[in-house]
């Protein structure tokens, strides 16, 4: 079997667990606080805040950001349906608008376009592994005097220009899930610049308490702590933070790896009339969650799905149509967004992950290639 994904883990990540494990302090605590500051460090932003995924994360950033009832905000529909709930967990609307047809991403003037009195934030989605184009959502907000929350689960490493993901918006969100840059098995972070929204995060991912129990712990004295406002627990645990911190010295390497099998798939695929390749605009950094390929094929996908199963090879549809789920239909009846529906409709994820062989690369196209028909 050819799996989507398989994530790149060894026997340091089960020694740095275990080493959690026996140290008798299992919650959020040190391990989280080291794996905070490498990821912080790595992608330029002044603070990371770990939490226990990234949809919990959307929705405290959410907060942070200011949303609540009766606010609205702007994303696409085209995403997985955490970034739709995130926003309904806040308390606000969802307004879906439509994304670009080869990048997949939120265009920027449609967004603008959708502004009222009520949006509070901008939430652009870096799919698949692409940077939206933050810079020129980030210029939409600054003129209508609203925030960004990116929801770049898939896109830790992605970059735009000079700028690594997460030090771009005001508040970045990542995903730690085992399809993502790297794992925790679950597990999200957030990063931002801004020192109050900061220190509010960190408060309200453990229940709104005044203090951490590391801090506590560390300061020697009695001090109780105070709930002053409404908290969650979103926490992650050590064992998830010792795993990732050793995660992220496998970043470069891991993306370095699926960097390389995606232009060997480019190459392997280039100018065949039935399926078009990723697009990736100049000076993108793409971290290939999978390779996205669209259909042009008059056979249907679920039928070359099936051929490809039936040959052990795992595929997914591309991306869901949030809007056209039973959920949010009911919620938003009527919408039509033309280039997210064929998009979701012609969409293909193929297998990719930096232990992927060129073997098993070749029996995916040679594979693909017979049951596109
Ligand atoms: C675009 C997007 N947003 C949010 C999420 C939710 O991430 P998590 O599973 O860590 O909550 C995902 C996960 O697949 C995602 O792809």
């Amino acid at each position: 079997m050819i799996p989507i994904t398989r994530p790149f883990v060894r026997e340091e990540e089960a020694e740095a667990a275990a080493n959690a494990v026996r140290s008798g302090w299992l919650s959020q605590g040190a391990r989280v606080q080291e794996f905070e500051a490498a990821l912080a460090d790595y992608v330029g932003a002044k603070h990371a805040i770990a939490t226990s995924n990234c949809t919990t994360a959307l929705h405290l950033a959410l907060l942070a950001a200011g949303v609540g009832p009766g606010d609205e905000v702007i994303c696409p529909s085209f995403s997985f349906i955490a970034t739709a709930n995130a926003i309904v967990h806040a308390g606000a609307t969802p307004v879906f608008v439509d994304i670009d047809a080869e990048t997949y991403n939120v265009q920027p003037a449609l967004m603008e376009a959708a502004i009222t009195p009520r949006t509070k934030v901008l939430m652009p989605v870096d799919q698949i592994g692409l940077a939206a184009d933050v810079p020129a959502v980030l210029a939409i907000a600054r003129d209508h005097g609203l925030k960004v929350v990116e929801d770049a689960a898939p896109s830790l490493g992605a970059a735009v220009g000079e700028a690594r993901v997460g030090s771009l918006a005001d508040f970045t969100c990542f995903s730690f899930h085992p399809r993502k840059s790297i794992t925790t098995g679950e597990g999200g972070m957030i990063t931002t610049a801004d020192d109050a929204a900061a220190a509010k995060l960190r408060r309200i991912r453990s229940h709104g308490a005044s203090t951490s129990d590391l801090a506590r712990h560390a300061s020697g004295t009695t001090e109780i702590e105070e709930y002053r406002e409404l908290g969650y627990n979103y926490r992650m645990t050590d064992i998830q933070g010792a795993i990732g911190a050793v995660q992220m010295g496998r970043l470069e390497h891991i993306l370095g790896e699926r960097r390389r099998l995606a232009a060997r798939y480019n190459a392997l695929l280039k100018g065949d009339p039935r399926l078009s390749t990723p697009v990736v605009p100049a000076g993108h950094r793409h971290t290939y969650q999978s390779y996205c390929i669209r259909l042009k094929s008059p056979r249907p996908r679920a039928a070359i799905m099936a051929d490809m199963a039936a040959k052990g090879i795992a595929t997914r549809r591309g991306v869901m149509a949030i809007h056209l789920e039973p959920y949010y239909r009911e919620r938003c009846p009527g919408l039509r967004l033309p280039v997210t529906e064929a998009a979701a409709a012609e969409t293909l994820l193929l297998p990719l992950f930096a232990e992927m062989t060129e073997a098993e690369q070749d029996v995916v196209v040679d594979e693909l290639k017979r049951a596109l028909g």
